[in-house]
Parts: C-alpha cells; sequence; structure tokens
C-alpha cells in the first residue's frame, strides 16, 4: 500500500483545515447506528428525544453516554432530574423514531408506557431499556456529552432498528457467526 503523501496535521497546526459541517454529517452518516429514545420525566411532564449518538463507555462501573444539542429540551430535562431512561427501538418502531424527533405536541401520547422504580418512562416493545444516573457533563462544541452510570438494563428478543445515511433499516446478520 502507498505511504501518504502529506503528514496528518495536528492540533498544534494554526493552519488546519476544518470540515464544512454539512459535509461531517453526510460522511458520519456512512457510520450506521442503533436508534434510541433517551426520556425522564421532570415536575409532572415527560421529555423524550430521538437519538443515535449512544455508546458504552465502562464496565467497572457500567456506564453509557449520549450527546445531546444544546437547544435539547430532553436534554435540559435530563440535566435537571439527573436521571434518564435510554429505550433501544426495535425494528418495528421507526415511526416512535420519528415521533421523538419531530413536532409533535405530546410525544407520550397514547403510547404504551411503563415507568421504573425510580419513576423513568419505559417505552413499551422496545428492544432493550436501561436506566441510568448522570455522573458528568461535558460540553463539545454545540453539544452536551451526558455521561450515565447504568443501574439496570433488560433486553426483548427483537431486531434493532438501524440508521444510515439519513435512513431506517434493519439489520441482517451476514456471516453466520457471533464475534
Ligand atoms: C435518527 C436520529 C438520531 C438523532 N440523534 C440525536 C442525537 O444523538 N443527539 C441530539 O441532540 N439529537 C439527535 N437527533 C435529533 C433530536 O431527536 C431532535 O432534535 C429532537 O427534536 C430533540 O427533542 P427535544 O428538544 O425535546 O429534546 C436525532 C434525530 C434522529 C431522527
Amino acid at each position: 500500500m502507498a505511504a501518504p503523501t502529506a503528514p496528518l496535521r495536528g492540533y498544534g497546526d494554526m493552519n488546519m483545515q476544518t470540515i464544512d459541517p454539512r459535509r461531517f454529517r453526510s460522511v458520519m452518516g456512512a457510520f450506521p447506528t442503533g436508534v434510541a429514545i433517551v426520556a425522564t420525566e421532570w415536575k409532572r411532564e415527560l421529555f423524550g428525544a430521538t437519538i443515535n449518538s449512544l455508546t458504552s463507555v465502562s464496565l467497572t462501573p457500567c456506564m453509557l453516554l449520549f450527546c445531546t444539542n444544546e437547544g435539547s429540551a430532553t436534554g435540559a430535562a435530563i440535566r435537571k432530574r439527573g436521571m434518564f431512561s435510554v429505550n433501544i427501538l426495535g425494528q418495528h418502531q421507526s415511526e416512535l423514531s420519528a415521533r421523538f424527533t419531530g413536532k409533535h405536541r405530546n410525544r407520550f401520547e397514547d403510547l404504551a408506557v411503563a415507568f421504573s422504580a425510580d419513576g423513568l418512562p419505559l417505552l413499551e416493545g422496545a428492544a432493550a431499556q436501561l436506566c441510568c444516573r448522570v455522573t458528568t457533563i461535558h460540553k463539545a462544541g454545540d453539544h452536551d456529552i451526558i455521561l450515565g452510570e447504568v443501574l439496570s438494563g433488560q433486553e426483548a428478543a427483537c431486531d434493532p432498528l438501524v440508521f444510515h445515511k439519513g435512513a431506517y433499516g434493519i439489520f441482517q446478520r451476514a456471516f453466520g457467526q457471533k464475534w
């Protein structure tokens, strides 16, 4: 394989060029993800938003993170409550994903919602559900990185909803082998 012709640019390079945000968004769309709804309850109101920035972080203790836009009403409620649920969507739930990103007046209206022991909303029919306690919030550009310690988790026998290049899809096992 041919060696790179130019040195990689580093943090210290004042002439460093940055990628256009729209291009960055498009390029990152090449990375397929699952889809989840993060949710919480604050002052008797339910909040929930669709995310795909979910990542597991640590096993001891069990931690995960997601990123939330600084204008997110759900992110603000999660910061105030200090706890949140993560509802990982199944392949049959793309309409739910659209509802929790759109202008629906009450996103929880007519949905089957259960509540954790801590009163966190859990969307029934999800592929998996986790309950978390906020441990740290880092500012990162126009988003907050919310780190949570995972208190509980459960999963269902259900294939996941997938998001790739701005479109929903389904997961297809390729090689008949598990990692
Ligand atoms: C597939 C998908 C993934 C998304 N991922 C994120 C995300 O990781 N972080 C984020 O802040 N917004 C994400 N959004 C956008 C939010 O769902 C959207 O801004 C939502 O309206 C926020 O609601 P809120 O203001 O009630 O919090 C995503 C939207 C879609 C459709």
